[in-house]
């Protein structure tokens, strides 16, 4: 028997010590759903039922779950270099992952800064931006700018930055120098497929921002080109154009936070790709390693890089950040691991091929009596439905419960469920996810 048939078969195995995240701890405790194994489009339940992962697990698992090539080459990995710091001493697979992430990423980033998380690499960026000014003699831009209904993860850099209410209201002392600019989500123009035709005004919020605070002190705008954790919320043509075009006036840098949407999720490499508008920083995570090992990443223009490194004296350390598992060895052979299936399987064209039988398909969910809006960009999706009276979230949360017993794995945010299924996905399978969905919503 091994370890973990050992761990779940133990009388001594309590679900009540792991204070779980994002979780209604007591509640889940007393019905728990537990996943207690996964392979490809599947997972299976403590009671050996079978799921299909609509949501790629947390919007990571784009490669499907169980990938032998990404275990192999963690495996061999630590056998032969199990750990090696990256503060001034390096080892091969960090360079060979950077240089492949440059080869996708668009021109000009050629510098990869490596995290263990999207919200690292969220508190990376912020710190990169506040350095690349301060190295320019502009060390007066303190202030940033990001957006409602922004989710930017959970580290007090990325609770600054957002702008979902319950991410941030138990934590007052985050921050301070954060402004917000409207969202993007216009309750007069529901099931919009793609961008929305109207709406690329609300980027003179950015604007206003500089007229109101003074653009010498603004360092960076961030936002997420698609907003994936508040409900896919995709930006209206010509806005994300309009928010460069305000940078680039001011000498602001925009930052797209591509945590999710980055790795073919969109149809393109990245969401600048898809969108064609190229931002200064790109923080990345989740697809990167195919969820199999913790990681994250941070893109740069090259300037940025070299503005940095060059305004310190020679010799001496450039950036002061980083982590103690920044570039460890199993992530990183994780990381090449994923980006060679990617581009095996040509899985951004997949994406960009399957996208339009996915929308069809969720889209088809309009007509169910509970849906009040869809949404959706390549192969992200979300469907959102009628709050129950006074209590926001109520219905979504008993939606992915039941939807977890009816076979299906979908996350909701909120009362929006996120669709985005492995990249590897095909139309039976993308037709077992929305009749899993169509039963379910029916249901409520
Ligand atoms: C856009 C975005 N940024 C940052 C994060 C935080 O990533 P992590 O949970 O890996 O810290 C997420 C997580 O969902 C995200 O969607």
């Amino acid at each position: 028997m091994n370890i973990v048939s050992k761990t779940l078969e133990s009388s001594n195995n309590s679900l009540e010590q792991h204070w779980m995240p994002f979780t209604a701890n007591r509640d889940f405790k007393a019905s728990p759903r537990l996943v207690t194994r996964s392979e490809g489009m599947y997972m299976w339940n403590q009671n050996g039922e079978k799921l299909i992962d609509g949501s790629s697990g947390l919007f990571n698992v784009a490669a499907g779950h169980g990938r032998a090539e990404i275990a192999e080459a963690v495996y061999a990995q630590m056998l032969h270099n199990d750990y090696s710091s990256s503060f001034s001493i390096g080892h091969p697979t960090s360079y060979a992952l950077a240089a492949k992430l440059a080869n996708i990423l668009p021109e000009p980033f050629n510098h990869v800064f490596f995290t263990n998380s999207g919200s690292e690499s969220i508190d990376t960026a912020l710190k990169m931006a506040m350095a690349y000014h301060r190295a320019r003699g502009e060390g007066q831009r303190i202030r940033f700018v990001s957006r409602e209904r922004a989710y930017h993860g959970v580290n007090i850099g990325g609770t600054s930055l957002s702008g979902m209410v319950k991410n941030r209201e138990t934590f007052a002392g985050v921050m301070p120098n954060v402004v917000v600019m409207r969202h993007t989500w216009n309750p007069d123009e529901l099931f919009v497929r793609g961008q929305p035709a109207n709406g690329a005004e609300l980027a003179e919020d950015l604007q206003r921002m500089c007229d109101t605070y003074g653009a010498t002190t603004i360092a960076a705008c961030f936002v997420e080109p698609v907003a994936g954790s508040t409900g896919v919320l995709v930006p209206p043509k010509g806005y994300l154009e309009r928010l460069r075009e305000i940078c680039d006036q001011y000498g602001i840098l925009l930052v797209f936070d591509e945590v999710i949407t980055g790795f073919g999720r969109l149809g393109a490499p990245f969401a600048a790709d898809a969108f064609g508008v190229i931002p200064d920083i790109i923080t990345m995570a989740k697809a990167l390693t195919n969820g199999a090992i913790p990681m994250g990443a941070v893109g740069v223009r090259d300037e940025i890089y070299e503005t940095i490194t060059n305004a310190a004296p020679e010799n001496a350390v450039e950036f002061f950040h980083g982590y103690t598992y920044s570039a460890h060895p199993a992530a990183c052979a994780a990381g090449l691991a994923t980006l060679q299936i990617y581009e095996d399987e040509g899985l951004f064209e997949k994406a960009a091929e399957t996208s339009g039988y996915f929308l069809d398909r969720v889209f088809g969910l309009k007509e169910i009596g509970v849906v009040r809006d869809i949404r959706g960009y390549g192969m992200l999706a979300a469907i959102e439905v009628q709050a129950q009276d006074g209590k926001p979230g109520a219905r979504g949360s008993e939606l992915q419960k039941k939807l977890f017993w009816n076979g299906c794995h979908v996350k909701f945010t909120g009362d929006s469920a996120i669709v985005a299924p492995p990249l590897v996905a095909t139309r039976d399978h993308v037709d077992e996810i929305i009749d899993c969905l169509a039963k379910t919503l029916k249901e409520v």
